[in-house]
Formats: C-alpha cells, sequence, structure tokens
C-alpha cells in the first residue's frame, strides 16, 4: 500500500500523458493519490480528475501564492466541491514568504488562510498546509485559528521543535523529494527523530524528484524513493514505512477509500 499524499497530477506539465502517469502509479502500487488545487480553476479541475481516475483524490483551495480578496461566493463554491466524497481535504492553503515580500500581499495570504481554515472547520475537512519561510507565522495562525482541525504541513522544511508543537496538537508532517537531495538541511534528522506516525510520503509532482529520479519530472510513482529514503534513514523496514505511512494518511484523510 502506498499513497501518495500530495501531487498535481492536474498540472498542464502531464497534459496528454495522464493516463501512463496513474498506470505507472498503480503500477508502482500506488492506492491513491491526492491532487491539491492552488487556485478556484485549478481546484475544479483537480475535482474532475477524481470522476476520471478512480485513484485519484482532490483537495481544494487557494493557495497563498495565487492569493485574491475571497468572497462568500468562493466559499461556497468550495463548500460545493466537498459534497464530492473523493475531495478529502481544503488545501493547499497557507503562506510563502519566499516569493511574497510585498507586506499588505502578506497580509492578504493570512487573511485567506485564516478564512479557508474557518471554512474547512464548518465543512469539517481536513487541510494540508503550504509554508514557505513563514515557519513563525503559520504555526502561530495554527495554534489560534486551528482549534479543532486537523492536518499537515506539506514538504516540511520545519525545525524539529516546530514539528514537536504541530503533533501535540495532533498534526503531521509531509515529506517528499527533499529528504533524498544530498543539500537537505536538518529534516533526515527530524525524521530520524520523530514518531513514524506523524509522518506522511508525497511527491508535491511534478517538481522536486526525489532521488535518484531528481532533475527529471516528478511523477506520484516516485512516492516509492520518498518512502524507501525514509526507511533508509530510520534504519526500518521498507515495509514497516509504507504501511505506517499509509494508516498516517488514512486517518488524517478519513475520506479516502484504499
Ligand atoms: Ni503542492
Amino acid at each position: 500500500m502506498l499513497i501518495d499524499t500530495h501531487a498535481h497530477v492536474n498540472s498542464e506539465k502531464f497534459e496528454g500523458e495522464r493516463e501512463q502517469i496513474i498506470a505507472n502509479a498503480k503500477e508502482q502500487g500506488l492506492n491513491a493519490i491526492i491532487n491539491f488545487g492552488d487556485t478556484m480553476e485549478s481546484s475544479a479541475h483537480c475535482v474532475e480528475l477524481t470522476k476520471e481516475f478512480d485513484i485519484c483524490y482532490a483537495g481544494v483551495g487557494i493557495h497563498p501564492e495565487e492569493a485574491f480578496p475571497m468572497t462568500a461566493d468562493d466559499d461556497e463554491r468550495i463548500a460545493e466541491w466537498t459534497k464530492n466524497e473523493k475531495v478529502v481535504a481544503i488545501g493547499e492553503i497557507g503562506l510563502d514568504y519566499y516569493w511574497e515580500k510585498d507586506p499588505l500581499k502578506r497580509q492578504l495570504q493570512k487573511d485567506i488562510f485564516i478564512r479557508q481554515l474557518d471554512l474547512a472547520r464548518q465543512l469539517h475537512m481536513p487541510v494540508c498546509v503550504h509554508d514557505r519561510d513563514a515557519h513563525g507565522d503559520a504555526l502561530e495562525i495554527i495554534k489560534k485559528e486551528g482549534k479543532d482541525l486537523r492536518g499537515v504541513f506539506h514538504c516540511f522544511a520545519g525545525s524539529y521543535e516546530m514539528a514537536v508543537e504541530l503533533f501535540k496538537m495532533g498534526w503531521y508532517i509531509g515529506v517528499d523529494g527533499p529528504l533524498t537531495f544530498k543539500n537537505a538541511a536538518k529534516l533526515p534528522e527530524i525524521v530520524q527523530k520523530v514518531p513514524l506516525e506523524r509522518i506522511l510520503v508525497e511527491t508535491d509532482c511534478p517538481y522536486m524528484a526525489p532521488v535518484p529520479m531528481r532533475g527529471k519530472r516528478n511523477e506520484p510513482a516516485y512516492v516509492y524513493h520518498v518512502a524507501a529514503k525514509l526507511a533508509e534513514l530510520r534504519g526500518e523496514p521498507i515495509e514497516k514505512v509504507l504501511e505506517q505511512t499509509t494508516k498516517n494518511a488514512l486517518e488524517l484523510y478519513t475520506r479516502l477509500k484504499v
């Protein structure tokens, strides 16, 4: 069993090749792929893919880099999508200070992050958080506005201490390609120290392919290499890592049926 808990098969980089990409994933043993939207348009596309491919599930939401002043109509449209049982999360939502330096636009990111956390709470959905160079603010917002919510900091790049704070709230960390990179900062050390029960594996494809595929276009099947690296770093059998991370994904994303 293996689940790519964060992918973008909707990306134009897969145009015309999605059937092959899904076949590759199945051949590698994947049971589910969760594609996350970053705009209203891409969220709609991710929902469409759930109808086209049995192993595709979706997360819907507005990514911080795509932030715009959301209205009640947008909330309603997102709520409408979640009536589809294969929509398993609100995401990806969060903060991205790496690309955004303008204080007003950062404020807009915060506003719609909080707005979508509220929406997730009303809809009883877990959330998938994107946090790039915004660890302090992202954690503070989750602590304050994330009550009664569960979720994952995908492509986790925070500290060990931050991971522990998230675990206290029942949250998870997601790891992907960067875990396998030679220049991976503190992540290898963190995944050795934290409970396996709190880790999800993902690709975030089409970007950041894990070693030994680094530099190529990433795809869900490569999530196996992330799990293998995790097993190697922790000194645990790959079977155990596959089984536990799948269990974790099913615990967080309760609508997944695999
Ligand atoms: Ni992503």
